[in-house]
């Protein structure tokens, strides 16, 4: 046997003693992608090989806080893809405007920049103090850092670049109050936005919405996990609800292709068929 199959038996005993005993199960995850996070875990907590990180997982008090946080790569940054964000505000906050409340579930919002440039959008179209966005995560560590929304200063200019091109109507540095080298969001947008704990692989339906945004998540999941995960956001969203993907996530070739119709292609922006 070479030492590649090896690995890979090592790597699914791993994450069936992960889902076994701690209930986290990704199993479904595409397979080469966590095997390397699988490698940077064991390297990081001096582990010579994968297999020894199965007694640990079994074991060691607070072992799953250190295997979690790197499986669960919480990369983000604010209006990420720009044209996305700019979408919404066009084509999607004009009809959403239409419900006298408006909630909005972002599963995967790592540490919390994509659910508070959500919030400057609602703000900056006036539908705001009607808007409630509910994020959520499996990484307790950013969603307590998202709950903080206190990011480092540096990353401002980059941001304030993205939000530009997402037709910004003034600028970014306006929603934030800015000491030493951090930044921090301003209150009335952080109130909007709810952080809760959720396993897209396990929990049930989180709350009944207009929008689902869930970007880069998908990406993660293999074929069995999709179909699952689209079924709950199916099922949490109202008729005629919108669901925003990331750029290079789609529901074709999915269970729930046809009980969605495009709104934007490009952006990957659907809505939910009436008739469904
Ligand atoms: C690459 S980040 C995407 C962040 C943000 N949505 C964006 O596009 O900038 C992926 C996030 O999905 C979360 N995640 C992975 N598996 C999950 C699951 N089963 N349930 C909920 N969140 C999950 C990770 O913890 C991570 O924070």
């Amino acid at each position: 046997m070479t030492d590649a199959e090896l690995q890979d038996i090592e790597t699914r005993l791993f994450f069936e003693a992960m889902a076994v005993r701690h209930g986290y199960d990704f199993r479904h995850y595409a397979r080469a992608s966590m095997k390397r996070r699988v490698q940077a875990l064991a390297q990081s907590v001096g582990c010579p090989d994968i297999g020894s990180l199965i007694p640990r997982v079994l074991r060691e008090e607070g072992f799953l806080g250190q295997a979690l946080a790197h499986l669960s790569v919480p990369v983000t940054e604010m209006f990420r893809d720009p044209a996305v964000f700019l979408a919404l505000r066009r084509e999607v906050l004009p009809i959403l405007d239409s419900y006298p409340r408006i909630s909005v579930w972002q599963p995967g919002c790592a540490t919390g920049e994509e659910p508070y440039s959500l919030a400057v959008l609602f703000e900056e179209e006036g539908m705001l103090p009607k808007a409630q966005i509910y994020a959520t995560d499996i990484n307790d560590m950013a969603l307590a850092k998202a709950e903080e929304a206190i990011y480092p200063a540096r990353n401002l200019a980059a941001y304030a670049r993205n939000y530009a091109q997402a037709g910004g109507k003034t600028t970014l540095a306006d929603y934030f109050t800015t000491a030493y080298d951090f930044s921090k969001i301003s209150e009335p947008l952080r109130q909007k936005v709810v952080f809760a704990h959720h396993n897209l692989v396990a929990d049930g339906v989180f709350c009944e919405v207009h929008m689902v945004l869930c970007r880069n998540v998908l990406i993660y999941f293999d074929r069995t996990l999709q179909n699952r995960v689209l079924a709950l956001f199916h099922d949490s969203l109202v008729r005629g609800g919108f669901l925003c993907l990331g750029k290079k996530e789609t529901l074709e070739g999915t269970d729930y292709a046809d009980r969605f119709r495009p709104v934007d292609r490009d952006c990957r922006i659907w809505r939910k068929a009436e008739a469904s």
